[in-house]
């Protein structure tokens, strides 16, 4: 796995900046615009529950060569509340904020692998991988 660096996110401009940086790497990792756009509004998602609940954290973004694919890797990790009940937060329509609830279902719809661990008290790690398509 190598690192494509890390956006601290604390405020809106460090969303849209993760944001491109997303798009960025799945374009130049031959992406196409429609899953480099896919990408970007999952890292959005992520980012936007980091400032909502969390006020302060992390996106991590890498690239994995595995089986002879590639991959693009994003970690929104953070230290804030936890989540008490993961099962229901994965859920459509979930939410503590009055949100719309579509923040988590929806990036994991939009990628291949989600991954979610949370601790209340110790804060939550999300984890996604999309693979390339390969060319036709
Ligand atoms: N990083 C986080 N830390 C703590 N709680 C979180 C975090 N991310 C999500 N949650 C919890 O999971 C719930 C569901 O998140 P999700 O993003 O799906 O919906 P939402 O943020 O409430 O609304 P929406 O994203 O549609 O505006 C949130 O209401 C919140 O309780
Ligand atoms: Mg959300």
């Amino acid at each position: 796995m190598e690192d494509e660096g890390r956006i601290r996110i604390a405020a809106d401009a460090d969303l849209v900046l993760a944001r491109q940086k997303g798009r960025r790497l799945a374009a130049a990792m031959g992406f196409s615009g429609t899953d480099a756009t896919l990408i970007a509004t999952a890292i959005s998602e992520l980012a936007r529950n980091i400032l909502a609940y969390a006020g302060v954290g992390e996106i991590e973004l890498a690239r994995i060569h595995e089986n002879s694919r590639d991959g693009i890797v994003v970690v929104a990790l953070d230290s804030g509340p936890g989540i008490a009940d993961l099962e229901a937060a994965m859920q459509e329509g979930f939410s503590t904020a009055g949100g719309l609830g579509m923040g988590l279902p929806g990036a994991r719809r939009l990628v291949d692998e989600f991954d979610i661990v949370s601790e209340v008290g110790k804060g939550t790690t999300v984890t996604l991988r999309k693979w390339r398509a390969f060319a036709a």
